[in-house]
């Protein structure tokens, strides 16, 4: 049996775009990283091995940039649903912008930048923050080299039965500044209840999972209007 719907409780789902109006680059948009850079140069355990020194600096890049970035009016409107609803929110994002915002209950399912992880073990994570670059010869408690704690193309999603719980029970789903073109990340939305209320907000999308509503446009300026309707009891759709 499936376990009940909760009104009360919103899944937000979020990728690259809610992070763009606060100067960070998304993927795969005109300007996006992944136009700038090869996966398999930088995002990839081959790319590790062969290469270490250039995946560094391609992560510390990014966790620079995302140290020197602020929270928009996205990321503070999602924050702001936790005054009514039980919030979850699942991020492919490796920003901590979420978390910076105010939000309590953030899933990262492709890691997070702000952590260095043993290339050898999983379990020893280290902190570093406020923009710290990992280096070649820095060392886990057992002495391998550290990389970044970022889902690599061919490696595991972090969190998913987790997310999905939360998703196969939530009222409501507002996806945020994602193209979907990720799995399976990208995947785990069709596990929302048929009778959830289920939003994208995005610039553009390829593929439009079924039973989501589609709302083009900016993050900062669609993202406000839709949580103020369902913080003062409205449904969008
Ligand atoms: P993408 O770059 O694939 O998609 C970004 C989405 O945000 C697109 O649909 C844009 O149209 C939209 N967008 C851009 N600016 C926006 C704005 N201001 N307001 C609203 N929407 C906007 O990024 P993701 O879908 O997050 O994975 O990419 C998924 C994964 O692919 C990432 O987590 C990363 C990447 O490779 C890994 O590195 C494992």
């Amino acid at each position: 049996m499936k376990p009940e719907i909760d009104s009360n409780k919103i899944v937000v789902f979020t990728g690259a775009g809610i992070s763009a109006e606060s100067g960070l680059q998304t993927f795969r948009d005109s300007n996006g990283l992944w136009n700038d850079f090869r996966v398999e140069d930088v995002a990839t355990p081959e790319a590790w091995a062969s290469n270490p020194e250039l995946v560094l600096q391609f992560y510390n890049d990014r966790r620079k940039q995302a140290f020197d970035a602020a929270p928009n009016a996205a990321h503070d409107a999602v924050t702001r649903l936790e005054e009514k609803y039980e919030v979850i929110v699942i991020t492919q994002n490796v920003d901590d912008l979420h978390e910076r915002s105010g939000s309590t209950n953030v899933i990262h399912v492709h890691g997070q930048l702000k952590y260095a992880r043993s290339s050898n073990n999983d379990s020893l994570l280290y902190l570093y923050d406020e923009g710290k670059p990992i280096q070649v010869g820095d060392v886990c408690d057992e002495g391998s080299q550290l990389r970044p704690h970022i889902v690599w193309f061919g490696e595991n999603i972090q969190n998913y039965e987790l997310a999905r719980k939360h998703l196969v029970t939530a009222g409501r789903v507002l996806v945020v500044g994602t193209s979907l073109s990720v799995y399976p990340a990208a995947g785990i939305l069709k596990k929302a209840r048929f009778n959830a209320e289920k939003i994208i907000i995005t610039r553009q999308i390829d593929k439009k999972p079924s039973g989501y509503k589609l709302l083009r446009g900016s993050a900062t300026t669609l993202v406000p209007s839709v949580i103020g309707d369902w913080l003062n009891g409205k449904k969008v759709i």
